[in-house]
């Protein structure tokens, strides 16, 4: 693999060069994958769930000889979709496409109806399921695809992230379905993992619902302040360039430590100069507010004015316990508190605001940043 000319990433995961501690996390995961618990990791935006376990799949497959199969959810909107997206995230990634993909494999596409095409744009290899021709039912080929992990010859662990997904299938069994899934097939292993904290929680806590006490529950929370300061001065360091702690410290307030936002702001600043000032960081703030400008001001159509205007008073406030007292509705002019109460819903169900430890706050840091400067 390639050395990267700028260490900090800002999509996906790349080797374990440039991804910074979670030793804790890696540790209890192992733990539980070990010990055949299920796992569900959630956290909130960009904090670096996916990249946690890719870097978890890279080092089992390495120090344990598990195989780790990563399947995303994200855009799914059927059970039926979501089957298709575990099907060929097992044919692409237990199987090589290239170079033939075995005997097992292609009994497996046989039996979730899926066929080996080519994309005639790219020349590639690709999985595609036909219409309505030979579709199984979601059950069978959940079955057929646990028989084929069973009998692989290393052991299985099935990460399907953006899992909150599967509680808006029109469906409405869906969580029964993978229960059932999960459950028939205790040889392999399941890591949940989602966003949406409040939906991840209620599905698995709740004593109503399939998921209850099925798996062990692992919060992702920020990276500690001292590992992720030590992380960038070494590769600021390393490329010939300075940055001082008061200025890492100022990006760590700036983002609350939202990871992305953090790899975002350092990969500008490494990309921009040699020696990092209080000027160039100011630049490095303004131009990434810039560049989301056009995205957040379209949110504004997507809300109502009581909604865009509780979403600005959250921003000022950064954080707030009482959203319903006449202190803070009169200080920013919001009307009626049952009004504010059911916009406050709203924010939350829509992710744009977050409610943890009795505090509101707004989800996305950057959005915060923009709307305090309108
Ligand atoms: N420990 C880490 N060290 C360095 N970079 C990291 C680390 N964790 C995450 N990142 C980077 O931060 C960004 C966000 O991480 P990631 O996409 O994994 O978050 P996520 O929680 O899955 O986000 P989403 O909720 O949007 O799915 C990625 O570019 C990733 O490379
Ligand atoms: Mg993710």
């Amino acid at each position: 693999m390639r050395k990267l000319n700028n260490p900090f990433i800002i999509t996906g995961y790349h080797s374990p060069a440039y991804f910074c501690d979670r030793d804790k996390e890696l540790r209890w995961l192992a733990d539980q994958i070990k010990n055949e618990r299920n796992v569900v990791l959630y956290s909130w935006r960009r904090m670096g769930k996916t990249a946690l376990i890719r870097h978890f799949f890279q080092r089992i497959k390495n120090e344990l000889k598990i195989e780790g199969v990563f399947v995303d959810l994200l855009g799914t909107t059927s059970i039926t979709d979501a089957n298709k997206k575990i099907a060929s995230a097992i044919i692409s990634q237990l199987g090589d496409l290239k170079r033939g993909i075995g005997q097992r494999l292609i009994k497996l596409m046989g039996a979730v109806g899926a066929t080996l095409g080519v994309d005639p744009l790219s020349g590639m290899p690709v999985i595609s399921f036909g219409l309505n021709t030979n579709q199984k039912s979601v059950s069978d080929s959940l079955e057929a695809i646990s028989t084929f992990l069973v009998d692989h010859k290393k052991p299985i662990v099935v990460c399907i992230d953006e899992f909150q997904q599967i509680v808006n299938y029109p469906e409405g069994n869906a969580e029964a379905t993978f229960r059932t899934w999960a459950q028939n097939y205790p040889l392999i292993r399941f890591i949940f993992s989602g966003s949406h904290r409040e939906m991840m929680i209620s599905m698995f806590n709740e004593t109503s619902r399939p998921f209850y006490k099925s798996a062990q529950i692992l919060q992702l929370n920020e990276l500690p302040a001292d590992q992720y300061i030590k992380f960038i001065i070494k590769h600021f360091k390393k490329a010939g360039k300075k940055i001082n702690p008061e200025n890492i410290e100022s990006i760590f307030n700036w983002t609350r430590l939202q990871t992305y936002y953090v790899q975002l702001v350092c990969n500008k600043l490494f990309g921009k100069s040699d020696d990092i000032t209080v000027e160039v960081l100011d630049e490095v703030y303004k131009e990434i507010i810039l560049q989301e400008a056009p995205l957040y001001s379209s949110y504004q159509q997507l809300l109502t004015t009581l909604q865009w205007k509780l979403l600005l008073a959250l921003a000022r406030d950064e954080e707030i316990e009482n959203p319903y007292s006449q202190q803070f509705i009169n200080r920013h002019q919001l009307g009626a508190a049952s009004s504010v109460r059911r916009a406050l819903e709203m924010l939350k169900e829509k992710e744009f605001v977050i409610h943890y430890q009795q505090k509101y706050f707004i989800h996305d840091t950057l959005l915060m940043r923009w709307l305090q400067q309108l």
